[in-house]
């Protein structure tokens, strides 16, 4: 193999390019006569690399959930494209997104949410590979039920159960379990320990990072805070009021964040040393984010940031390269 072949970096396994997403968001006017539209996500790029874990954070309404859930082709895109493999897959549907979900799955926040309580584990786990014609019969969906529970750490018999019989964290268990049947390459993890136990959140965690290295997996994992991703992250995306405002490596994110948000998310951060955390000045903006509605012309941030001049007022700023691989969208920030 040539050098030059050799460190050619990798194609991405997902790539969303300039995807814009909104909702219908009522009507305005004497008489309704306005359609409103929700700017849940505008003009968002990013990659996902193969075997890499993205981590996706912003506060709530800021457009995360959408984000992944338009890349599974769960929610209609307005514009832009999303690319899987190097395939154009923005507006597939019907049996090729059926044959294309086997490689994407999600994982939900809430177990509790997620398992048909009226279900034994053996049918939820196995409803997928049932689905997609995997196996044929009762004794094969259980013996590939039963490995799929000895994978995410269950007892084999929990098959025979119903999800009442599991506590939280163990339901999460089994949510991956389903999400790992049909062998997917790449998984979107919205929160998926937010709704767990603070005690068992690292177990989950961990979990999803065993898997990842045994299967090969590509995480898009989603969190309200930087704290969740530190420690799973290959590189980190910060998102406000649906634009992406930071990306780069999670060393860089951590350690020379380049986005005046980014740096209020981090100043939340616990740090374990108490000396430390006492000298860390937590960063507390006045305000809230823009109305989705009515987003503002220029950065969308410009109400609240401390170092707003009236550029930022009437211009957005573009997401530029501020230092090799690390890009924010801020027009005073180098
Ligand atoms: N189906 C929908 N109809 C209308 N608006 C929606 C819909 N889904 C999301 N939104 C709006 O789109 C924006 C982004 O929502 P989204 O759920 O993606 O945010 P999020 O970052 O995942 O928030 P959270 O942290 O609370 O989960 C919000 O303003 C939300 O109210
Ligand atoms: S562009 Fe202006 S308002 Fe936006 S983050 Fe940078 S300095 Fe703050
Ligand atoms: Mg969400």
């Amino acid at each position: 193999m040539a050098l030059a072949e050799q460190i050619e970096p990798a194609e991405p396994l997902v790539r969303v390019e300039d995807l814009t997403v909104r909702f219908p968001g009522g009507r305005a006017g004497f008489w309704g006569q306005t359609e409103l539209e929700v700017h849940a996500i505008e003009r968002m790029s990013f990659e996902i690399f193969p075997g890499e874990t993205l981590g996706l954070v912003g506060e709530s309404g800021s457009g995360k959930t959408t984000a992944g859930r338009a890349v599974l082709g769960r929610t209609p895109v307005k514009s832009g494209h999303i690319y899987f493999d190097g395939r154009d897959i923005t507006n597939i549907e019907g049996d090729a997104r059926r044959l294309l979900s086997r490689d994407m799955q999600l994982i939900f926040q809430d177990p509790y949410a997620s398992l048909n309580p009226r279900m034994r584990i053996l049918d939820l786990v196995a409803e997928p590979l049932i689905v997609h014609g995997l196996v044929r019969n009762r004794d094969e969906a259980v013996d590939e039920v039963k490995e799929l529970l000895r994978k995410v750490g269950l007892p084999a018999n929990a098959f025979e159960r119903f999800p009442h019989a599991f506590s939280g964290g163990q339901r999460q268990r089994v949510v991956i379990a389903r999400a790992l049947a049909l062998k997917p390459r790449f998984i979107v993890a919205d929160e998926p320990v937010s709704a767990l136990d603070v005690s068992i959140r690292a177990q989950v965690v961990n979990l999803l990072q065993d898997l990842q290295q045994e299967f090969g997996l590509t995480y898009l994992f989603i969190a309200h805070d930087l704290s969740v991703v530190q420690h799973v992250s290959d590189r980190i995306a910060i998102m406000y009021a649906g634009k992406l405002f930071e990306i780069g490596s999670a060393d860089a994110i951590y350690s020379n964040p380049k986005h005046p948000y980014t740096e209020a998310l981090l100043s939340a951060v616990p740090v374990p040393d108490p000396v430390i955390q006492r000298s860390q000045k937590r960063i507390v903006f006045e305000g809230e984010p823009p109305s989705p509605i009515y987003p503002p012309k220029g950065c969308r941030f410009a109400k609240r940031c401390p170092l707003a001049t009236a550029q930022c007022e009437n211009e957005e700023p573009p997401l530029a390269e501020k230092a090799p691989g690390q890009f924010a969208a801020c027009w005073n920030r180098n």
